[in-house]
């Protein structure tokens, strides 16, 4: 009992250190790619329009990558707040919260941006 729990941790210790792939999901200690990890997650609804990385394939929906923080949060507080509207994106807006639009302008302006 005692041996296998060890070496279940042993294997969870030898399985993680292996796991450098995806750097964004392996080291939660560097804020930066806890930004991205957890901005990647609350980001998913996004992506239909705007792309996997905020890259858009369609030109009808702007790509977010690399654009200034400050940028992104405006446009997302001026959809939301109805300054600004948009048949598709006020929708979106509406169910985004304080935390949401912080978190989303800070993942897409960290992201790089489109090369075109
Ligand atoms: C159904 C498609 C759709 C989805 C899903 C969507 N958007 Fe949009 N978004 C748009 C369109 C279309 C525009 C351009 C609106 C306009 O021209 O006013 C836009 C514009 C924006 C802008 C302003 C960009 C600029 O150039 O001013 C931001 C920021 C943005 N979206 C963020 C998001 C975020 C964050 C999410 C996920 C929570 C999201 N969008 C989900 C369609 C979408």
């Amino acid at each position: 009992m005692k041996t296998n729990s060890v070496c279940a941790l042993l294997m969870c210790m030898l399985i993680s250190s292996c796991s450098e792939q995806p750097p964004v999901a392996s080291d939660t200690a560097d804020p930066k790619q806890q930004l991205l990890r957890q901005g990647q997650s609350r980001a998913v609804s996004c992506a239909s329009c705007h792309g996997q990385q905020g890259v858009s394939a369609i030109a009808a929906y702007p790509s977010l990558a690399g654009r200034s923080q400050a940028e992104l949060k405006a446009a997302l507080l001026a959809y939301r707040s109805g300054e600004k509207t948009n048949a598709l994106m006020s929708a979106q807006a509406s169910a985004l919260s304080d935390a949401d639009i912080e978190l989303l302008s800070a993942y897409f302006a960290a992201l790089p941006a489109a090369k075109n």
